[in-house]
């Protein structure tokens, strides 16, 4: 019987390029310590636009019986194409591999897409179940993906497994490297109660206490944010907000206004995927400014480019491809992936 699932390729779409080739790189790293060779490069593939706007992946290497990994990131701010063009590329390279008898299909969107549309609040779809019918029909058999927004999503699907990554471990351990702080003097909190596991998670990791910030949402007015109060202490305090995803930031900047009137001093701000959306970053860089905001530590799942990071002060970036080329490599090798994840 075999060892691993067959040889282990790596595929990406155009926007999950520079994502893929730092998993390659760690992949090479772990390879090499275990003496054991994994092709260098990527597996060649061409993506096409035609005028009409439609895509399509085409795969330049074979791919049968391969255990393959395409990696894609759905929200690429360096990229012209939109979520939807490239959940239609991540579509159409996975059933090229399925086409080209791939053996093993993984997707790796570290940005699950539609995630926050998983349940109905009114006629509506639940579009986050679609696109995990959609991974199916194409032939996905696997879903790596980065502290999903609903864990609920993992049910979604018939066949194919989800495997939810976390970004807190890498965050924290440099979270540790950046910040001298005292654990007595710092309170983790989430921006609203969806986010309250992951801050109970980052407390107890880093020793401190915990609040919660209450945000309620109308519904009726494309999700406006009503209100929001605080529910624990942080007078004198300074404040780690911890969330999976900020978009436009309207959360994250009136929860820390709500926690500064409430007594907070620095802040600091933990994002799994910073997404970076609308006039977000014109807003950090007033709330930097004025001293609202301290740091934000994102991860490259959403990659914005040396140049942003090299002019943006508040903004300090941390890799999640370590992480993602471990769990790889333990999939193909048939070990277990959760011990990656304690
Ligand atoms: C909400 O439940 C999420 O965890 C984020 O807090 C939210 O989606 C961020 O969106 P925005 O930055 O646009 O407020």
């Amino acid at each position: 019987m075999n060892d691993d699932r067959g040889n282990l390729s790596v595929i990406a779409c155009d926007s999950g390029k520079s994502l893929a080739e730092r998993i390659m790189h760690e992949l090479q790293r772990i390879a090499k310590k275990e003496k054991e060779y994994i092709k260098h490069e990527l597996k060649e593939t061409k993506e096409i636009t035609f005028p009409d706007g439609e895509i399509k992946v085409e795969l330049k290497e074979n791919v049968r019986g391969d255990d393959i990994y395409v990696v894609q990131c759905i929200y690429d701010p360096c990229s012209k194409n939109t979520v939807n063009d490239n959940i239609m590329a991540l579509l159409t390279a996975c059933h090229a591999c399925s086409q080209s008898d791939a053996d093993h299909i993984t997707a790796v969107v570290p940005q699950f897409p539609y995630s926050r549309q998983e349940r109905r609040k009114t006629r509506e779809a639940i579009s986050a179940k679609l696109i995990a019918d959609m991974l199916e029909s194409a032939g996905v058999q696997r879903v790596i993906t980065l502290d999903i927004h609903a864990e609920a999503i993992q049910g979604f699907f018939n066949r194919a497994k989800l495997e939810d990554l976390h970004a807190s471990t890498v965050i924290i351990e440099n979270f540790r490297k950046m910040i001298k702080f005292d654990p007595a003097k710092l309170v983790v909190t989430g921006p609203d109660v969806g986010s309250a596991e992951k801050a109970r998670h980052y407390s107890k990791k880093l020793g401190t206490d915990l609040a919660i910030v209450d945000k309620a949402r109308d519904y009726s007015d494309t999700g406006k944010i009503e209100s929001m109060r605080l529910v624990g202490k942080v007078k004198g305090k300074d404040v780690l907000i911890v969330d999976d995803m900020i978009a436009t930031g309207g959360t994250l900047l009136n929860a820390a206004k709500l926690l500064r009137r409430k007594g907070a001093e620095k802040i600091y701000v933990a994002i799994s995927l910073p997404f970076f959306t609308g006039n977000c970053v014109k807003n950090i860089n007033n709330a930097h400014k004025t001293g609202l905001i301290e740091m934000v530590i994102g991860t490259d799942a959403v990659f914005h480019g040396d140049k942003f990071i090299s002019k943006t002060p508040w903004y300090r970036e941390v890799s999640i491809a370590p992480l993602f080329a471990h769990v790889i490599y333990n999939i193909n090798k048939k070990r277990s992936v959760s011990e990656l994840l304690k």
